[in-house]
């Protein structure tokens, strides 16, 4: 009997990188939030040079599941602006998220929220993955890896077309005229204006407003920074409300430079007060969807306030008084500190609420089937879909809006658009919706939103979005319902769960049908959906704005 040897070759393949535990790491992006996590502890790697002024982070040490993944890490100090492996926990939801401005990163109060999550840092790491190097690996060549210089694209995650109005009145004076200057051109280079970065113009409020340059004339800090040192002072009064709703008119066409999609914004600089009326102007940039920041330098003082007309200036130029729209520097004098958080504030697109975007410019109303073949449970996750799309749009009384509607053979409205206008009530309604249980008329359900739900809002701002739920046959007919609300302008996506079929999910869908109709065997298949429907609706925006 001869042995037999057996040889077993053992072979290293590249694989994820993993955490001390052995367990792999997934890659996430800048913009993944605790929420997108499916596991109770997961580790995760968290890319380098995120744009720290694009998180969302709610909280401090525990943070909000819609928070920021590698925003909140870097908040904490887990990670560094480096990026690194984390681990995340997660947590039960909160009554209070505390603001905190910490390692560069400003995060936002919330309360009551569903779920939270921790963060701690990952001990070792094993194995980088292929094509993935896990950035605390970086090879020791003694010398920093050097950042190719993006002088000629600027700064692509500022996407802006920004006016600077500065004041040229007899009040602020030639010598503040010159520190104006100084601090408009060291903000043009702080935000890195370039081709596909901010573009940037000026116009001198004065008796009369002049518009200096254009956004088109100048695409690099040089040019702008040369551009601002050779303007003139003009004198008279600041007539700062007529030179804004000259620059919300004239300033941002196409032909002057302005760029399709990209947020519009008049900073306005004052200094003290202004000599007119900046209520109607700021009306007036907001129906073009402009966002105006007010920068006030040297306030009235006691004895001045007198001969201000309207102290309440400020908020009545900007589109949201909630202070991010608004600036106070007390002198012209040492400005220099200001530069840095007024490039931030410019560059944070997801407040730009005056700005149109798929976010803030639309109406869903969700269609619900509460009909007896749901259940509980599945209700709930139905329930649990709203709010994940709800989430990813800005709910306020200038922004979108969200209704829900459950039916049976019954219809009931849950809520309509007007009776919401935070997203923290609109998430808390849905929460609070019970479910009916009953049979399935979904045609009637359809007519009841169009006239209950839509008509009131017909006429208003906002694009229509209906967003139907169903898992089984309709008892009535669809087709005609859904063709009327078509033809009244609303978007519909029909989303089947079950035993939905497949013909009257499509005859429901708007054109193209392919992509307004979605299908799932189980509830819990919703989950993945959330994200096409959210994208489906933004490109529906997009194509209705071309
Ligand atoms: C900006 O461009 C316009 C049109 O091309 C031109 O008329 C104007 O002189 C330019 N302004 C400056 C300051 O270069």
């Amino acid at each position: 009997m001869s042995p037999v040897l057996l040889v077993l070759g053992v072979f290293l393949l590249p694989g994820p990188a993993r955490g001390s535990d052995g367990s792999a790491l997934t890659a996430i992006t800048c913009f993944t939030r605790g929420l997108d996590l499916r596991k109770e502890r997961e580790d995760v790697l968290c890319p380098a040079n995120c744009p720290l002024w694009q998180f969302h982070v709610y909280g401090n040490g525990v943070y909000a599941s819609l928070s920021s993944i590698c925003g909140a890490a870097i908040h904490s100090g887990v990670v560094t602006s480096t990026g690194g492996p984390v681990r995340v926990q997660s947590l039960p939801g909160e009554e209070n998220y505390p603001a905190v401005y910490a390692k560069g990163i400003q995060s936002q109060a919330l309360t009551r929220w569903a779920s939270s999550f921790s963060l701690s840092r990952v001990k070792s790491v094993a194995l980088a993955a292929a094509g993935q190097p896990v950035s605390t690996a970086r090879p020791s060549t003694g010398k920093r890896p050097k950042k190719p210089l993006e002088k000629k694209t600027g700064n692509k995650d500022c996407k802006a077309d920004i006016a600077f109005l500065i004041d040229g009145s007899f009040n602020i004076g030639q010598r503040r005229f010159n520190l104006q200057k100084n601090l408009v051109g060291k903000i043009s280079v702080m935000l890195g204006i370039g081709a596909e970065g901010p573009h940037v113009g000026v116009i001198q409020a004065s008796e009369h407003p002049k518009i200096e340059f254009y956004l088109k004339n100048f695409t690099t800090a040089k040019d702008v920074l040369f551009a601002i040192k050779e303007i003139g002072f003009r004198g008279g009064n600041s007539n700062t409300g007529k030179a804004l709703k000259f620059t919300a008119q004239r300033f941002f066409s196409m032909d002057n430079g302005a760029r399709k999609g990209i947020p519009k914004i008049i900073i306005v600089f004052l200094d003290g007060w202004p000599s007119d009326d900046l209520e109607e102007a700021g009306i007036v940039a907001r129906e073009f969807g402009i966002n105006v920041f007010i920068v006030s330098v040297a306030k009235p003082t006691p004895e001045e306030l007198g001969m201000v007309q309207d102290i309440g200036f400020v908020d009545k130029a900007v589109c949201r008084n909630n202070g991010f729209f608004s600036y106070q520097i007390p002198t012209w004098f040492g400005t220099t500190k200001y530069v840095k958080p007024l490039a931030q504030k410019l560059c944070t697109h997801e407040q730009m609420l005056c700005s149109k975007t798929c976010y803030n410019s639309i109406n869903i109303a969700f269609l619900i089937d509460g009909s007896s073949s749901v259940g509980d449970s599945n209700f709930a996750l139905m329930l649990e879909f709203i709010s994940n799309v709800a989430k990813a749009f800005e709910i306020s009384d200038i922004g979108s809006r969200i209704a829900a509607v459950q039916f049976t053979y019954d219809q009931r409205s849950e809520f309509i658009f007007s009776d919401y206008t935070t997203k923290e009530k609109v998430l808390t309604a849905i929460r609070n919706i019970r479910y009916m249980s009953g049979g399935t008329a979904t045609g009637e359900a359809i007519s009841f939103t169009n006239k209950n739900v839509f008509e009131p809002v017909k006429n208003g701002p906002n694009k229509n979005f209906l967003v139907i739920l169903t898992d089984g046959q309709s008892y009535d007919d669809v087709r005609g319902p859904a063709a009327a609300a078509h033809k009244a302008g609303i978007t519909v996506f029909s989303i089947g769960i079950a035993w939905a079929p497949l013909d009257d999910l499509k005859a429901m869908a708007s054109e193209p049908r392919d992509t307004h109709t979605f299908f799932t065997r189980e509830f819990t298949g919703l989950e993945q959906i959330v994200t096409d429907v959210t994208r489906g609706i933004c490109r529906d925006f997009l194509d209705s704005n071309q």
